[in-house]
C-alpha cells in the first residue's frame, strides 16, 4: 500500500490522531494505542481514541461523534482499521457503512488477523486509501504492542537511578533515595505506562519495594515480575503483602511444596521456567514467554547483576538513566558490571534520544541502535 497523495494537512490531522492515541497509553494494553480524527474539509466532525481492550475502537468513537457528517468525510487513523470481528465489530466495515470517502492511516497493523486486510477491504469498497503518514511516530507510540507481535518479546526499558559517579546504592545496599522527587515521579509515569515491572530477587530482599503506581491511584497497575531462581522470597515482603497489583514470581524450582508457598495470596502466582547454564533463569527463553502472556511494554528496575545480564544478552531496547548530582564514593554497587569493551571508544550502540533536566537530576533516554532499526524510527519520534 503506497501513499497516493499526502500533504501538510494530512500530517497535521494525523498528529492530532496520534495525540489522541497517546491518551490511551495507560489503559489499552494488550491492545495498541489508536486515535482517529474525522474531517469534512477544514472541520473536525468526530474524534476518539481506544481506551481499553474489549471497549470500542477509536474509529467507532469518532464515527459516533460524526453521525451523518461522516458521509463523504476523511478519516485519519493511527493504525490500520481492523477487518476481523474480535470483541468489537470490524472497523473497516464501520467506516465503509458510514460513507467515509478517504482513509489516511499511519501504519499497517502487524497483527496477522488484520495485516493489510483492513486496507484492502476499504479499497475494495472504493475508498481512497493512503498509508504511511507519520509512520515513525506511530511505531514509536506502540513499541510495546509491535514488539510483542513482530518480535515475540516485550519492548524493554531499563531504568537506572545513579549518582554522578555511576553508583546505584551504598555498600550497605541502601539506595532510597539517590534521585530527587521529580525523577521518582517520572518513574511512576513509566510504571503506569508499562504492562509489567520486572526486578531481581536481590532488589526485593534489599529494598522491599512495592513496585506499584502510587502517584496515579486510579490507573491500572502493572504486573510485578520477580526473577528468583532459587525461590528465596518469603511472604513478609511488600510485593506479597501489598495486593494492589498482581505479582508473578519466576523461578527455576519445580518442587510442588515450594511453588505452593504463596498459595494463600490470590494476587501472587509462581511460574517454573528453564534455567541457564549458571542455574539462573534463562533470560533468552523468558522474553518470548512474557510476550505470549500479553506483556508488551516492560520496565526493568533491578540492580547491577540483572541489569548487566540483560545488557549482555542484548535484551534491552532503552536505558532510562536518571543521574543525581551526588558522589557516593567507593561503594560496590555500580549501575552495570560489564566486561571491558575497548570498541566503546569508537562506537556505541546506544543512541541518545533525549536529555532532560529533572529538578536537580538529569534524565537520559538511550535507545539501542538495533531497536531503532527494528522500529524503523529516527530519534525524533516524540509524540
Ligand atoms: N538505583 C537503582 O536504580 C536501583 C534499582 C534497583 C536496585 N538497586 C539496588 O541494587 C541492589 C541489588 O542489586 P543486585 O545486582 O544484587 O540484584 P538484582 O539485580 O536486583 O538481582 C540479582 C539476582 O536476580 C537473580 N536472577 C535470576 N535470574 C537471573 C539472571 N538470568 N541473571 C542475573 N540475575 C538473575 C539472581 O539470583 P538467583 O539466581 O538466586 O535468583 C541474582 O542474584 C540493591 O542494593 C538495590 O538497592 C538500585
Amino acid at each position: 500500500m503506497t501513499a497516493v497523495y499526502t500533504d501538510d494537512k494530512d500530517q497535521q490531522w494525523m498528529q492530532l490522531a496520534l495525540n489522541l492515541a497517546a491518551q490511551g497509553r495507560f489503559s489499552t494494553s494488550p491492545n495498541p494505542h489508536v486515535g482517529c480524527v474525522i474531517t469534512q474539509g477544514e472541520q473536525i466532525v468526530g474524534q476518539g481514541f481506544h481506551v481499553k481492550a474489549g471497549e470500542p475502537h477509536a474509529e467507532i468513537h469518532a464515527l459516533r461523534q460524526a453521525g451523518d457528517d461522516a458521509q463523504g468525510a476523511c478519516a485519519y487513523v493511527t493504525l490500520e482499521p481492523c477487518s476481523h470481528t474480535g470483541r468489537t465489530g470490524p472497523c473497516a466495515r464501520a467506516l465503509i457503512d458510514a460513507g467515509i470517502s478517504r482513509v489516511v492511516v499511519a501504519m499497517q497493523d502487524p497483527n496477522p488477523q488484520v495485516s493489510g486486510q483492513g486496507l484492502a477491504q476499504l479499497q475494495q469498497a472504493g475508498i481512497n486509501v493512503v498509508c504511511g503518514v507519520l509512520e515513525t511516530q506511530a511505531r514509536a507510540l506502540n513499541s510495546g504492542f509491535l514488539s510483542r507481535i513482530e518480535r515475540n518479546r516485550p519492548y524493554v526499558r531499563l531504568k537506572v537511578a545513579a549518582s554522578l559517579d555511576g553508583k546505584t546504592a551504598l555498600s550497605n545496599g541502601q539506595s532510597q533515595w539517590i534521585t530527587g522527587e521529580k525523577s521518582r515521579d517520572d518513574v511512576q509515569t513509566l510504571r503506569a505506562e508499562s504492562c509489567a515491572v520486572l526486578t531481581g530477587i536481590n532488589t526485593v530482599l534489599s529494598d522491599n519495594p512495592r513496585l506499584n503506581v502510587r502517584r496515579f491511584p486510579t490507573l491500572r497497575q502493572p504486573l510485578r515480575i520477580i526473577l528468583d531462581s532459587r525461590l528465596r522470597l518469603t511472604p513478609e515482603y511488600q510485593v506479597i503483602t501489598d495486593s494492589t497489583s498482581p505479582t508473578l514470581i519466576m523461578t527455576t524450582q519445580t518442587q510442588p511444596q515450594l511453588l505452593a508457598r504463596f498459595a494463600a495470596y490470590s494476587h501472587v502466582s509462581v511460574l517454573s521456567v528453564p534455567a541457564d547454564e549458571h542455574g539462573h533463569i534463562d533470560l533468552n527463553r523468558l522474553w518470548p514467554l512474557l510476550a505470549q502472556r500479553g506483556i508488551g511494554l516492560m520496565l526493568v528496575e533491578a540492580g547491577q547483576k540483572l541489569n548487566s545480564a540483560l545488557i549482555n544478552a542484548a535484551l534491552v531496547d532503552e536505558i532510562i538513566y536518571y543521574q543525581a548530582p551526588k558522589l557516593l564514593g567507593q561503594t560496590t554497587h555500580p549501575a552495570f558490571c560489564l566486561p571491558e569493551n575497548p570498541h566503546a571508544l569508537q562506537h556505541t550502540p546506544w543512541l541518545s534520544h533525549s536529555v532532560t533536566a529533572m529538578g536537580q537530576d538529569c534524565r537520559w533516554i538511550l535507545r539501542h541502535e538495533d531497536s531503532a532499526t527494528w522500529l524503523n524510527t529516527t530519534l525524533d519520534d516524540t509524540i
